[in-house]
């Protein structure tokens, strides 16, 4: 295809604006595929995608389009994953094409998502082209949103387009605008092969398929090409392009977006981001800015059932194969047997991986506190990365502690502000700026990122009844009063729950954990005193009571049916529960004692 009748774009857009929905509908207005082969929602791939609305895995499709000028174009769409998680990947993708369209839902508005991502667009110099959604809808007003987007973000809206992707009105006006207002790629088709990886992931007949943009020279099938990153060669054996069934092709050139095989194992080996050239008369000058991305948020997963231990680690490893940002390695725990210590883009991508296993794998986990990378400097001089509380050195050689702070975006209605400055506040954030935009406010304010990962984002949406939206990037480490703070249950600390926490909040999270696990935690024949303590000293003390009478003794001794109903119930809670010395903990405890209310 001619350079000049090709347009590469991604939409940006805040979940559940209707990113997948226009997409579909631009699919299928062009017959790209017959209408019923058309699955809702084509781009969203996997189960947990579609069942929690959130796209994951970035996905690509290539649209031929006539275009009311007469000629045929190629257009290509990336998917790129909507969450704050995933924003390296994000900002790669978007380096891959030349536009974006920026869709909002004309009946909510611009949201903190959609910012952080339409700038990622800006500084990639895309064309935006803005559309507004769910026009169909009584609620819809343009005119306030297409200000709003002058407002916030700082673009003309005068040419946004009024959409619905549910009746598909807006939808051939959007392919024009496509074709009019975004620029065509440029690339020279003589040079060597310069390629962008935009994307990778592992299939189970082709093994790794990689995502690639020609931006120089063409790929061609049976090629012999090099990661710029690592150095690593393979034999091309496949190439095609996505529509969005995959489609053999010759070759690929510059300007295109297409995909690879090349016999590759792992998803690892891939970097996203990294320069794909030839192996022989290769370009030399690789593509700016490749960083692989780190994980920053670590906890241990255990198997409730220890026997289970094996299958774990078969779906850890599998899991893995196919995501190049998780990371683990094995872990005991005194309390908790064999584990593995797992890092994380973020708290969304903990949650998808954890839920991943204990359904597609069926087995029961306990998680533990989530915790940040501490930079721990020694009275020598060296620098120690704590990924868990319980590797803390010992104190006296310890000279000072850095934390990760972030910068936050919160976009909130007027009427909750309020609550939003005071949970900034508990949280021992640092307020930026606060401006308006109609009826919304935009707080920015400078937080520890320790203080996110527990449920900030639950209490963020419990105190706005789910109105704000929230954004954040990492920013730096500073140093701050950071001390290990444990549990002891009947005198036995309960590693699962030591934390890292600010001095002068220990006290406080001491007291209400302890509190917190008193309820959790079921009665035993004899009393169990709950502590928090720093170092050896007890910050905060409960006691729960011994158990007086058996759980059976209410019914009397007559009905035997509800006798056993009881009995059973008590053996099924059993099941979940985790002995620590004598004493029983339920597997709720360890993520229940860590809320903050
Ligand atoms: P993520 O994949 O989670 O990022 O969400 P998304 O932005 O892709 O949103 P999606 O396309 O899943 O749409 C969200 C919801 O809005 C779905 O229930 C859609 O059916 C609905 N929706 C999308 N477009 C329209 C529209 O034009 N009108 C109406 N009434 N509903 C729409």
């Amino acid at each position: 295809t001619e350079l000049s009748n090709i347009r590469n774009f991604s939409i940006v857009a805040h979940i559940d604006h209707g990113k997948s929905t226009l997409a579909d509908r631009l699919i299928q207005e062009t017959n790209t595929v017959a209408t019923r082969d058309m699955k809702e929602q084509m781009l969203d791939s996997m189960d947990i995608e579609r069942e929690r609305g959130i796209t994951i895995k970035a996905n690509t499709v290539r649209i031929d389009y006539r275009a009311d000028d007469g000629q045929d174009y190629v257009l290509n769409l990336i998917d790129t994953p909507g969450h704050v998680d995933f924003a390296y990947e994000v900002s790669r993708s978007m380096r891959a094409v030349e536009g974006s369209l920026l869709v909002v839902d004309s009946t909510q508005g611009v949201e903190a998502q959609t910012l952080a991502n339409v700038y990622q667009a800006i500084d990639a110099d895309h064309e935006i082209v803005p559309v507004l959604n769910k026009i169909d809808l009584p609620a819809s007003d343009l005119d306030r949103v297409a200000e709003q987007i002058e407002d916030v973000i700082g673009i003309d809206a005068s040419g946004a387009i009024p959409v619905s992707a549910k009746t598909g009105q807006g939808i051939h006006e959007t392919l024009e605008a496509i074709v009019q207002h975004l620029p065509a790629p440029k690339g020279d088709p003589d040079a060597p092969l310069k390629a962008m990886l935009v994307d990778s992931w592992y299939d189970a007949y082709l093994g790794v398929i990689v995502l690639v943009r020609i931006i120089d020279g063409h790929l061609k099938k049976g090629d012999r090409i090099k990661f710029m990153s690592n150095n690593t060669t393979h034999h091309v054996d496949r190439i095609g392009v996505f529509k969005p069934a995959m489609a053999e092709i010759d070759r690929l050139g510059p300007g295109e977006i297409g995909f690879l095989t090349a016999s590759i194992k792992q998803v690892r080996d891939t970097r996203v981001g990294d320069t794909i050239t030839h192996e022989k008369h290769g370009t030399t000058d690789a593509l700016p800015g490749f960083k692989p991305s780190q994980p920053v948020v670590f906890c241990g997963l255990f198997p409730v059932d220890s026997a289970q231990f094996e299958d774990l680690r078969d779906a850890i490893e599998k899991l893995a194969l196919n995501d190049a940002s998780f990371s683990y390695e094995m872990e005991t725990s005194a309390a908790l047997g064999f584990g593995f210590r797992c890092g994380f883009l973020g708290l969304l991508h903990l949650e998808v991986i954890r839920d991943r296993i204990e359904r597609e794998y069926d087995i029961e986990l306990i998680t533990t506190a989530p915790s940040v990378i501490y930079h721990v400097y020694m009275r020598d001089g060296s620098m120690v990365e704590l990924h868990n509380p319980a590797d803390m050195p010992d104190l006296t050689h310890v000279d000072h502690l850095e934390e990760p702070r972030i910068k936050a975006t919160i976009l909130v209605p007027d009427e909750y502000l309020g609550d939003v400055l005071k949970l900034c506040q508990d949280r021992r954030g640092i307020q930026e700026d606060l401006t308006y935009a109609g009826s919304r406010a935009m707080v920015v304010y400078d937080l520890p990122l320790n203080e996110v990962v527990f449920d900030f984002y639950d209490r963020l949406k419990s105190v706005t009844k789910g109105y704000a939206s929230f954004d954040y990037q990492m920013t730096g480490y500073r140093e701050d009063f950071l001390v290990k703070m444990q549990i002891l249950v009947n005198d036995e600390p309960v590693d699962a729950l030591s934390i890292m926490v600010h001095r002068d909040r220990a006290e406080q999270r001491g007291r209400a954990m302890c509190e917190k696990l008193k309820d959790l935690i079921p009665r035993h024949m004899f009393k169990i005193p709950i502590q928090a303590a720093i170092g050896g000293r007890i910050i905060a003390r409960e006691t729960l009571a011994a158990l007086r009478k058996d759980v059976t003794a209410k019914c009397y001794g007559g009905d035997a049916t509800r006798k056993r109903k009881l009995l059973d119930k008590q053996k099924a809670g059993k099941k979940k529960m985790r002995q620590f010395g004598k004493v029983d903990i339920p597997q709720e405890a360890f993520i229940s004692a860590l809320k903050m209310d």
